[in-house]
């Protein structure tokens, strides 16, 4: 079985392929192949796997070529984690908009429209590839902004594609470990889009566990969301919101914080891997230990550099690698072998959600098995939730027509109409702004 990594030279590979070398079970991927632009970053983390298979009989066959339609032809899965721009361009994304006095973040707010912008276009090119090169070929998309990147290929793949994310999965785990539960037995009620979801109920043992924790101060705030939303607020929504939300509920609080930061987190990050890919430059260096190195680094700074700054508390071993690859290794087995399970995924709604047409993308509980993901049925959302999926989901609809259709009106109202900028001029400079520091959104004209 041949798995196809997009962004194969990017830092968190060596997490994916230690996944696959944990997997001894029939069926299972023998053929890696990692495709990227950047010859030297493939070559630095080929130099990892080859040191992390070393000692493991039977690992997969790692190659590596910058040839896209290569790497494609003959795929069973193809696992995309690209990051159209590189950190840089993360960088550029929080700090335009830190400017504007406006939220500067990865994938929310402003900052998650412009990457959205750049990425979208590559993303469609990957999925037409895919369409005519591997038409059998299941796609795990990590690309960020996840649900939007999702939407636009799933118009050319159909449920050929699938969205993930390893937040959701993080915070039912931390609530069922919270609770006394078993994080792999829980049954977790969470609905929205990509990081904008609820989780409104937990099931151990068939049990709906939430209303414990909702009433138990000490246990609300013994957990990384209890404490970054307080107790009050949890009680007031009757619900446990991911993570990103903080970026809603508490926008002036984080904006204000961002903006003091000594550096943005894609600052920090894009500074952290360009040491390692030039320690790796050289030929005798020792790939792994220094992969090592820079991860330990990476997640013990995870909460100093900038998110403590936002109130958060830390997190357990467990939750900081992100655990993304487990998802992903999870999804392919499912798949592949028709293993039966439920993993919270980015699949089209198809009727989930009344509010959203079918073809709106959703994070929501899946079934899996060899004919995809299947969301299950959840209860509604309360009308404030509803608002705010509905707004942004409007956003990335402006966004894909931007991209489809290369006009900055578009990408201006795509700006304008997302609930966490709060002017129409603010939009107008903030296209300004990213069409000048971002040479892939030189297409808006
Ligand atoms: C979580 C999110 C990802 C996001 C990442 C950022 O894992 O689910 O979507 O990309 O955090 O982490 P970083 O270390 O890059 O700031
Ligand atoms: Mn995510």
């Amino acid at each position: 079985m041949k798995l196809t990594i997009l962004g194969g030279g990017g830092f968190r590979v060596p997490l994916v392929y230690g996944a696959l070398l944990g997997d001894r079970a029939e069926g299972r991927v023998t053929r890696v192949v990692l495709h990227d632009l950047d010859a030297g970053r493939l070559s630095a983390v080929t130099r990892v796997l080859a040191e992390q298979a070393a000692a493991v009989p039977g690992a997969p066959e790692v190659s590596a070529t910058t040839d896209l339609d290569e790497a494609l032809t003959g795929a069973d899965f193809v696992f995309s984690a690209i990051r159209v721009g590189g950190l840089e361009g993360r960088a550029d994304d929080e700090r335009v908009a830190l400017a504007e006095g406006v939220l500067g973040q990865e994938t929310v707010g402003a900052g998650g429209i412009a990457y959205g912008l750049r990425t979208v276009p590559v993303a469609v090119d990957i999925a037409r590839r895919v369409a005519r090169l591997a038409p059998d070929a299941w796609v795990i998309n990590f690309t960020n902004p996840a649900g939007l990147v999702t939407e636009a290929m799933s118009r050319h793949l159909g449920d050929r594609v699938i969205g993930i994310c390893d937040s959701p999965v993080g915070l039912g785990r931390r609530i069922a470990r919270v609770l006394g539960g078993d994080p792999n037995e829980a049954w977790i009620d969470y609905v929205g889009l990509n990081h904008l979801g609820w989780v409104r109920g937990l099931k151990i043992a068939g049990r709906d566990e939430l209303p414990r924790l909702l009433a138990d101060p000490d246990l609300l705030g013994s957990f990384e969301e209890g404490k970054l939303f307080g107790a009050d607020w949890l009680r007031s929504l009757g619900a446990i919101p991911n993570e990103y939300l903080h970026y809603y509920y508490f926008n002036r609080e984080t904006v204000r914080a961002y903006q003091q930061a000594e550096k943005t987190r894609g600052a920090f990050l894009r500074d952290q891997q360009a040491r390692f890919y030039q320690e790796l430059r050289d030929p005798d260096a020792a790939a792994l230990a220094a992969w090592d190195r820079t991860r330990a680094e990476r997640e013990a700074t995870y909460m100093a550099e900038n998110r403590e700054s936002a109130g958060a508390g830390e997190r357990d071993a467990d939750d900081l690698s992100g655990g993304y690859e487990k998802v992903a290794l999870a999804l392919m087995r499912a798949i592949a072998r028709d293993e039966r399970t439920t993993l919270i995924l980015n699949v089209r709604n198809n009727g989930t959600l009344a509010a959203l047409d079918a073809d709106a993308v959703i994070e929501v509980p899946c079934l899996v098995d060899a004919n995809g993901a299947h969301p299950v049925t959840v209860a509604p959302l309360p009308d404030h939730a509803t608002g705010l999926v509905c707004a942004v989901k409007g956003v990335e609809r402006e966004v894909l027509a931007a991209a489809e259709n290369g006009s900055r009106t578009t990408a201006v109202k795509a700006f304008a109409l997302h609930p966490l900028v709060d002017s129409v001029t603010v939009a107008r400079r903030l296209v300004e702004g990213y069409t000048a520091v971002h040479p892939g959104l030189a297409y808006l004209k």
